[in-house]
């Protein structure tokens, strides 16, 4: 059978004419066509199914439900078709009755959302959010990132110097520990990072060239340096004019195990302190606040500082 004929039958009955009107305003599950129409969702299916056969309508499966909508892609005959399907509809006796159900549906449809987040405004970063985390947030944040050169300094196995590579020209990732570099090397090569290269040296004195970056990262590396200032300094001078320095470390704490458990130098540091050494360095536009704080004992704050080189 011709596609005209079989669409001149398919709209031959007035139900068929009543959803094919019902989806002229949004897309619509076979749930709530049942609820607008009244009519049983055998038949339903049914009148649907002949409906997307003619092309005139398309479905799209969403876990266990079934949403059509008029065929976006419909050709010149079709989409004329459905033209006369919905003015022929408004002469229906169920027009007036099917128009305010489907208000309604669609307006629980909407609401059942509102309330939901209505329910968790105010607590909104504490509740669970399905695909919200902060690794998420920070790839999102990557991809403003322009190409440039980084000096990610006591870089560790390169957890933070591997996201960088992804999005920036190259990263060098220094750390004076051979075990980690040879890990962090290896990892990058197993992934494929061409553009990360593990060098082995001291923050204090890292093996890069003056002049020649664009950012330097000290992430949690800084209070290990045995004299952070000149560590600031050094770092300055790997930096091009203009270049950035972040520092991500710990605020001033008194959790004095820190030297033995994880090898600190330092009990973090005052934000005056930091703020006092970057200038001497020669940082300007200095910015420094407290950006994390963790719940448990003994409660440690993160302190990200940022300048400009001269
Ligand atoms: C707490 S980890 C931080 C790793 C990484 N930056 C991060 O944020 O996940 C500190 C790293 O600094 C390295 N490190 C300690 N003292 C250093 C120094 N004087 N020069 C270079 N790296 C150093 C350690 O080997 C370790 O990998």
């Amino acid at each position: 059978m011709s596609s005209t004929l079989k669409s001149l039958r398919a709209l031959s009955d007035p139900t068929r004419l009543r959803i094919v009107a019902l989806l002229e305003k949004d897309e619509i599950s076979v749930n709530e066509l049942q609820e607008v129409t009244r009519l049983g969702q055998s038949r339903i299916s049914t009148h649907l199914g002949l409906l997307a056969d003619c092309k005139l309508v398309t479905a799209r499966r969403d876990g266990k439900r079934t949403f059509y909508k008029l065929n976006p892609q419909a050709d010149d005959v079709a989409s004329e078709f459905i033209q006369l399907a919905i003015r022929g509809a408004k002469e229906l006796p169920e027009q007036a009755s099917d128009q305010i159900n489907l208000k309604r549906v669609l307006n629980r449809r909407r609401e059942k959302a509102e309330v939901y987040f209505n329910q968790i405004a105010g607590r909104f970063d504490r509740v669970y959010g399905p695909g919200r985390s902060w690794q998420a947030f920070g790839h999102l944040l990557l991809r403003m990132l322009p190409p440039i050169t980084v000096a990610d300094l006591g870089a560790g196995e390169g957890l933070l110097s591997e996201l960088l590579a992804r999005r920036c020209k190259k990263v060098i990732a220094v750390d004076n520990s051979e075990k980690i570099v040879a890990f962090g090397a290896a990892k990058a090569k197993k992934n494929g990072l061409k553009n990360l290269e593990f060098r082995q040296g001291d923050l204090q004195t890292p093996p890069i060239e003056a002049n020649s970056v664009d950012l330097v990262i000290l992430s949690q590396s800084l209070h290990h340096a045995e004299d952070p200032a000149a560590a600031l300094a050094s770092s300055a001078k790997l930096l091009k004019p203009n270049g950035q320095i972040l520092i991500l470390d710990l605020l001033r704490h008194n959790f004095d195990k820190a030297h033995e458990l994880y090898g600190d130098r330092w009990l973090g540091f005052a934000e005056s302190d930091l703020h006092r050494w970057l200038e001497a360095a020669g940082f300007r536009k200095i910015e420094i606040s407290i950006v994390a704080a963790e719940e448990q004992p003994p409660h440690f704050q993160t302190i990200l500082a940022s300048g400009e080189k001269l």
